[in-house]
C-alpha cells in the first residue's frame, strides 16, 4: 500500500473518507471538499439517523449521484479540544483494514480538525499516516498460493489537505519510524531456520547504508573477554553466536554520553537440555523479538535522524540440546567475573543479558541501558498480554518510560524489585544461580539476577514475553503476529526525553 499526499479535492475513484466532530459539523477540510459537491455531503450527514460524529463511529454511504467515487465514509472525530494522537493512529488502521475487507483499491481521506484541536493539521495527517503503515504491515512472503480473496486491495491512500508540502513533512519522520516497526516485525515473523544469528547479522550489517556503525564480537572475542554465560548458552547449537553493537550519533556533540538499548535474542529456545514441551515450541522462534525491538528501533533512530547519541546491543544465541550442549548444574563465569549455576538451561535468556548488560555498561558507560527480553512465561501469568513487565533501579527512568508507554500506546507496568526476591537466587555453589523459588515471582528473581549486573548504571528491564506476538487481532495497529513492540515505545522515550 501507498501512501500519498495532496491538495483537497472531489477524487474521482473509490472512496473518500471525511471527518465529522461530535457536533455532526464536518472538519474544515471535509467542508473543502463539500464544497464541490455542492453540500450532498453535510446533507448526507444531516439525513443520517445515528451517525452523529462521535469518537470512532462510522457510516458508509454510496457516493452522491453524478459523481465518479464510488463511497463515502464518514467518521467521527469527537470533541475537537479531545483529539490525540493514539485516536488518530487507530484510525488511520481502521481505515486500512475496513477499506481492505471492502476489497477497495483507492482512498482519499479529508480529516483535520477545528479550532480547539490540541494537534496541528499537520500533526494529524501525520499520525493517521502512521497508523495507517503499521496497519497494512502483512508478512506473506512464505505463502505461494494466497487466495484473491485474501490478498489485501488497497493501492493508495491519499491524505488530502490544504498544505500537501507541510503535510508530507509532518508524516515522513513518523513513516521512518514505522519502518523501523516493519524491520523489527520482519525478523520476529522469520523462522529460525531463516534467521538465526548469522543471518541476523547480515541484516544488522546493512543499516550500515542508513548511517549506523556496526560492531560484532564472534565467539572468539567474547572468549577472550569472559563472556562465559552467553557462551554457555550457544554452545549447544550448531550455529554461531554473535553480539552485534549498532551505534547512532545524532546528538550534536558527537561524543557525548550515549543512552543504550540491549536485547535478548534467542534465534530459537528449545530450552536447551532442560528441553521444552513440544507443544507450542515453535512459538519460541519469537525469542529474540527484544533484540528484534532494539534493531528495529536503531533503524528508526537513525531514519528520523534522532538527535540523540544511542547504542544499541543485541546478544545473538540459539539455544539448543546437544552432546555439547551446557548440562543443568553447570557453573559458568560471566565477563563481570560472578558465577552463576546453571540450574535450568530454560531460563538462558537472563544469562544471554547478564553479558550483554555488563559488556555495555563498561564499554560505553551509558547515561541508563534499558533492555528488552521475552524473558519469562511468568509475566504472562502476572500480566497477561496488554502490558509488559517494566523492573528498574531507577524511578526517574521507570516514570519517563511508563509515562512514554502511555503516549505510544506500547505500554508498561512497573514491578518491583528488592532484597528479599535478590536472596532467592542466591546458590549454594556459586554466585547466584539462574531460577529462583519454584514459581513464586518468576519475572521478579530474573529481574534480580540481571540487576546483578548493573552497577551505578541507571536501569530498566522490559519483560516482553506477552507483547511480541499478537494472538488477539483486536488492535487495529498491530495486525496478528509479530508485534513489534518496544519500537515504538522507545522512539517515544527517547523524542519526549533525550534528544538535544
Ligand atoms: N523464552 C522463554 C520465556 C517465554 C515464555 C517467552 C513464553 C515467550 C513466551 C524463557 O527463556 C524461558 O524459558 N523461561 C522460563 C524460565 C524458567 C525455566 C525459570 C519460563 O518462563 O518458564
Ligand atoms: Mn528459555
Ligand atoms: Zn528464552
Amino acid at each position: 500500500m501507498k501512501i500519498a499526499f495532496s491538495e483537497i479535492s472531489v477524487p474521482s475513484t473509490g472512496t473518500l473518507i471525511v471527518g465529522v466532530m461530535a457536533d455532526g459539523a464536518l472538519t474544515p477540510s471535509a467542508k473543502d471538499v463539500d464544497e464541490r459537491m455542492s453540500g450532498a455531503l453535510a446533507r448526507a450527514v444531516a439525513a443520517s439517523v445515528r451517525f452523529n460524529g462521535k469518537k470512532n463511529t462510522t457510516l458508509l454511504l454510496n457516493a452522491p449521484a453524478g459523481l465518479d467515487l464510488a463511497r463515502v465514509l464518514l467518521i467521527g472525530l469527537g470533541k475537537a479540544g479531545e483529539i490525540d494522537k493514539l485516536q488518530l493512529q487507530a484510525l488511520g488502521g481502521r481505515v486500512v483494514g475496513g477499506l481492505n475487507k471492502m476489497g477497495e483499491t483507492e482512498a482519499s481521506l479529508a480529516i483535520d480538525a477545528p479550532d480547539g484541536c490540541p494537534l496541528s493539521l499537520e500533526e494529524m495527517v501525520g499520525e493517521i499516516a502512521f497508523g495507517a503503515h503499521l496497519a497494512a504491515y502483512r508478512f506473506d512472503k512464505y505463502r505461494t498460493k494466497q487466495k484473491e480473496e485474501d490478498k489485501p486491495t488497497l493501492e493508495t491512500l491519499t491524505l488530502m489537505s490544504a498544505n500537501t508540502g507541510a503535510a508530507e513533512a509532518a508524516a515522513a519522520p513518523r513513516q521512518r519510524v514505522g519502518d523501523g516497526v516493519y524491520l523489527s516485525r520482519n525478523l520476529v515473523s522469520e523462522p529460525s531456520n531463516v534467521k538465526y544469528p548469522a543471518t541476523i547479522v547480515e541484516d544488522i550489517e546493512a543499516l550500515s547504508a542508513i548511517g549506523i556503525d556496526v560492531e560484532l564480537l564472534h565467539e572468539d572475542r567474547m572468549r577472550e573477554l569472559g563472556m562465559g554465560a552467553i557462551l554457555g548458552v550457544g554452545q549447544g547449537s550448531r550455529r554461531e553466536s554473535y553480539i552485534a553493537i549498532m551505534r547512532w550519533n545524532g546528538a550534536e556533540n558527537q561524543n557525548e554520553q550515549p543512552i543504550a538499548f540491549v536485547g535478548k535474542g534467542v534465534t530459537f529456545d528449545t530450552g536447551g537440555i532442560s528441553i521444552k514441551p513440544s507443544g507450542g515450541m515453535e512459538e519460541m522462534k519469537y525469542d529474540m523479538a527484544g533484540a528484534g525491538a532494539v534493531i528495529g528501533l536503531m533503524k528508526a533512530l537513525a531514519g528520523r535522524k534522532a538527535r540523540a547519541n544511542v547504542v544499541g546491543v543485541v546478544g545473538l544465541v540459539e539455544n539448543m540440546p546437544d552432546g555439547n550442549a551446557q548440562r543443568p548444574g553447570d557453573v559458568v563465569t560471566t565477563m563481570s567475573g560472578q558465577t552463576i549455576e546453571v540450574i535450568n538451561t530454560d531460563a538462558e535468556g537472563r544469562l544471554v543479558l547478564s553479558d550483554a548488560l555488563w559488556y555495555t555498561q563498561k564499554t560505553f558507560k551509558p547515561k541508563f541501558m534499558v533492555d528488552l527480553a521475552t524473558l519469562t512465561g511468568a509475566i504472562i501469568v502476572a500480566l497477561g498480554t496488554y502490558q509488559a513487565g517494566l523492573f528498574s533501579n531507577n524511578d526517574e527512568l521507570a516514570e519517563r518510560l511508563t509515562a512514554a508507554g502511555k503516549a505510544s500506546g506500547e505500554e508498561l507496568w512497573r514491578l518491583p524489585l528488592g532484597p528479599r526476591y535478590d536472596k532467592d537466587i542466591n546458590s549454594e555453589i556459586a554466585d547466584m544461580k539462574n531460577v529462583g523459588k519454584g514459581r513464586e515471582a518468576g519475572s521478579v528473581t530474573a529481574a534480580q539476577l540481571l540487576e546483578r549486573f548493573v552497577e551505578e548504571t541507571p536501569w530498566a528491564h522490559l519483560d516482553i514475553a506477552g507483547m511480541a506476538w499478537m494472538k488477539r487481532g483486536d488492535d487495529p495497529i498491530v495486525p496478528k503476529g509479530a508485534s513489534g513492540f518496544g519500537v515504538r515505545l522507545l522512539d517515544k522515550l527517547v523524542a519526549d526525553y533525550y534528544e538535544s
